[in-house]
């Protein structure tokens, strides 16, 4: 059996690790860059250090990622307001002698650069002895850099690779707000803890959250430390404390849903074990999903997107209001069984709702207040009475209730009439979005736009690609 698995991983390194030729590609792409940032540094009589870091730095990166993260470490005698003014204006400098370049904005703003295929982050820190010295979020990474060289060696090296691809595959690598999974450091620290692929999926396929992790080297300061990240992160699912700064959760992003999926599919691949859990298919045609809509109630609802944002804000904004939708939903009585968000990061954001039933024409049951609420017995009483009703009456559990006419009877007039309770973010407050019902008709309509299309065909297929090997 274990060499079943062995031949399947080898497989999958194959293809994953990277050929020679890249290694010189990236190496070529890297002095390209070094050197232009060097003569802008030189002109400015700056001293600072170019530094590689993150996965091609640890070695940990898959074959045809090309992101290269470089950092570029000023005196830590420098303001913050230093760093972000002047060192990212010598960085912008230096990405315009290189070709094309785009700004971003994280905690701090950096410069994303494109030349060929590659693509890389120039990113301005401090450099530091000590990570308690560390002043903004982005001072970790050289930390990162060396404590994982100083423990990864070629094997690990590999597996942390298998990992990742795993993780890509199943949706779960990435800690941003799109994905909320698990961050290429979570990825390498959970290797470096269970020392291989397959013995953290055996540890992975019995957990259940709140799961703790020792990354740490001492046992002490772990159970020390871990109620006050517990306080620091009331919200996680899964805590695992930075060796380099042990009070930050490296797995603070990890929503349940990517647990959960990653803690299942643990449990697939070791029942069944297959390279497909980590290839997903090509996308299939487009037929399949005209039968399949038939009697279900799938509503769509589109938000337009007048500014620049980041994609953190949009994705995070969209689930916040994805899951208010669905609650103003249930609140008027509606089933929701499903939903999901999307958007292409530019123009238009998604949200689809998928619910038992989309019309409901018959009248509704209103639990009321218990017996021994006082006053509010007699409110739900006038209130009832008021309305064209049955009832109200008192249940066996000594509630009030009642089987009055509802207030809507179609989910999308919901949508439509209700906005101001569930476009509550900044950037999606006082818009009108577009609300309709998925026919097939709209199928064809969305499949010109390919992103979207894929999305809404997941949400309509559901069942994950890799489940259909958990059973061997
Ligand atoms: N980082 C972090 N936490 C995050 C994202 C990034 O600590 N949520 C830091 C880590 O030090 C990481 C570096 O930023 O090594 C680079 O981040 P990123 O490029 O996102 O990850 P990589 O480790 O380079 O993995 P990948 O192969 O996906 O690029
Ligand atoms: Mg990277």
């Amino acid at each position: 059996m274990s060499d079943k698995f062995k031949f399947i991983e080898q497989k999958v390194l194959e293809k994953i690790k990277p050929k020679p030729e890249e290694y010189r590609e990236v190496e070529k792409v890297f002095s390209i860059i070094k050197e232009a940032i060097e003569s802008v540094l030189k002109k400015h009589k700056i001293e600072a250090e170019i530094t590689l870091q993150g996965s091609i730095a640890h070695d940990t990166w898959l074959s045809g990622d090309h992101d290269l993260d470089i950092f570029v470490l000023f005196p830590k005698n420098w303001e913050i307001d230093e760093l972000k003014t002047k060192g990212f204006n010598l960085l912008l400098e230096a990405a315009k002698n290189i070709g094309n370049y785009e700004i971003k904005y994280a905690e701090h703003p950096y410069v994303r650069v494109r030349i060929n295929n590659f693509q890389a982050d120039l990113v301005p820190a401090y450099k530091l002895d000590h990570p308690s010295e560390i002043k903004t979020a982005v001072d970790r990474t050289p930390f990162h850099t060396k404590y994982l060289n100083s423990k990864l060696n070629d094997y690990l090296r590999d597996q942390v690779r298998l990992l990742k691809q795993f993780m890509k595959s199943i949706g779960v690598y990435g800690a941003e707000q799109k994905t909320r999974g698990f961050s290429g450091y979570a990825v390498e620290l959970l290797i470096i803890k269970y020392g291989s692929f397959r013995k953290l999926l055996l540890e992975a396929e019995k957990w259940k959250h709140p799961i703790f992790i020792n990354s740490l080297e001492s046992e002490e300061l772990f159970k020390k430390i871990k109620h006050k990240l517990v306080k620091k992160y009331p919200e996680s699912v899964i805590y695992m404390p930075d060796p380099v700064d042990p009070l930050r959760n490296v797995t603070a992003a990890v929503s349940l849903k990517s647990l959960a999926t990653f803690i299942v599919i643990s449990r697939c691949y070791l029942n069944n074990p297959s390279t497909n859990y980590f290839f997903p298919p090509e996308k299939s045609g487009h037929e399949d999903l005209i039968s399949v809509i038939d009697n279900r109630c799938i509503v769509l609802l589109e938000l337009t997107i007048d500014e620049e944002l980041s994609p953190e804000v949009i994705w995070g904004e969209l689930q916040r209001i994805g899951d208010r939708g669905a609650k103003v939903l249930r609140n008027n009585d509606f089933k929701v069984i499903h939903f999901s968000v999307y958007t292409d990061e530019k123009t238009r954001g998604y949200i689809a709702y998928e619910l038992d039933q989309c019309y409901k024409d018959y009248p509704r049951e209103y639990v009321g207040p218990e017996y021994w609420t006082g006053k509010r017995t007699l409110n739900f009483i006038k209130a009832h009475i008021q309305r064209q009703s049955f009832g109200p009456w008192i249940n066996e559990q000594g509630k009030l209730v009642s089987l009055s006419q509802r207030k809507y009877s179609e989910v999308i007039k919901i949508l439509l009439d209700r906005t101001w309770e569930y476009l509550v973010t900044p950037h999606f407050k006082n818009k009108k979005p577009i609300v309709k019902r998925i026919t097939h008709e709209e199928i064809n309509n969305l499949k010109n736009n390919r992103g979207l299309y894929e999305w809404i065909k997941r949400f309509i297929l559901k069942r994950p690609h890799w489940m259909e090997y958990c059973i061997g």
